[in-house]
């Protein structure tokens, strides 16, 4: 079995005799504080991952690197980001593959990035459009620390309202806070079968941007759907759903795109009042 060393700047968890685990970056000459007991990152770094590590009060630690979702639970976070339930959902459903040319609206954090990133490999390409600059540079090192360098990504400080400058892409994955007029340029920029995944947090949301994918005409297989992940506690004396769960992040949209021509605007099919609700027939 070969064995990965911990270097500097990794993130790791430290797991303690009760399973609980500390989340931290390893840093030369830095120490982790543990509820109040220390443990030194030079005992950490170059050494193997999966080891044990003492801490100054006598206690020992396993020492692990941090997966993925540890990485998202726990890394400084400077925008609300895309939890890694729905992230590895918007992978999936966006039909997201080694080699595939991903267009992404809005950095934020840089979660859902991670998970898009691993999802297209060194083959392929993640293009990131983000308006703001100041949100580059932290996002950027979260994802440096935990995948490195990472060449197949490419940041665009542009508005993506404005426009997609990358042509026959294969997936267009949206978190910014208007998808619907992202529409007209994920039918630009998309090759037909290619997918338009958004995600987005209220319902007035979710209506409003399936009716831009309807009027346009050129989309199919309008889905929306959500993810509750319950998680369980299971020991020796009992098998029980947590009693605490994340009950609501957001809503998951996803569209075909079609090889039909976009309808432009003007011609744009006329949809039916948004706001009336159908009446539920009486019992008899
Ligand atoms: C909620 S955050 C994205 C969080 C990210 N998905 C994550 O998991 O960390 C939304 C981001 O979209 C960016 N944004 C908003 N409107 C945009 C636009 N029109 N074009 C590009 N980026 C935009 C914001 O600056 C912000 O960084």
């Amino acid at each position: 079995m070969s064995e990965a060393r911990l270097e500097a700047g990794d993130p790791v968890v430290l797991v303690d005799e009760k399973g609980r685990y500390f989340y931290d970056w390893l840093a030369p000459g830095g120490h982790s504080n543990v509820r109040g007991d220390l443990v030194s990152h030079d005992e950490i770094i170059g050494h193997g991952d999966g080891g044990t590590v003492g801490s100054r009060r006598g206690r020992t630690y396993r020492v692990l690197s941090a997966t993925l979702v540890q990485h998202v639970q726990h890394m400084p976070k400077h925008t609300s980001l895309i939890f890694p339930k729905d992230a590895a959902l918007l992978a999936t459903w966006g039909d997201v593959f080694p080699g595939a040319l991903v267009v992404e609206g809005g950095l934020g954090s840089g979660a859902l990035t991670l998970s898009l990133l691993r999802a297209v490999g060194p083959t392929g390409r993640v293009v990131t459009y983000e308006l703001r600059e100041e949100s580059v540079n932290r996002a950027r090192k979260n994802i440096r620390a935990l995948l490195g360098e990472t060449p197949n990504h490419e940041v665009r400080h542009a508005d993506i309202y404005q426009g997609i400058e990358e042509r026959d892409v294969d997936s267009v994955i949206l978190d910014v806070p208007e998808p619907w007029d992202v529409v007209p340029h994920a039918a630009a920029a998309l090759r037909p079968g290619g997918v338009f995944a958004s995600y987005v947090v209220g319902t007035t949301q979710i209506q409003r941007l399936v009716i831009a994918l309807e009027r346009i005409g050129c989309f199919a297989l309008i889905e929306c759907l959500e993810s509750l992940v319950r998680p369980w506690q299971v020991s020796a004396r009992s098998v029980r759903p947590d009693l605490q769960m994340v009950g609501h992040t957001g809503f998951l949209v996803f569209a075909r795109r079609t090889a039909a021509e976009p309808r432009a605007p003007r011609e744009e099919a006329p949809t039916e009042p948004v706001d009336e609700v159908e009446a539920v027939p009486e019992e008899a």
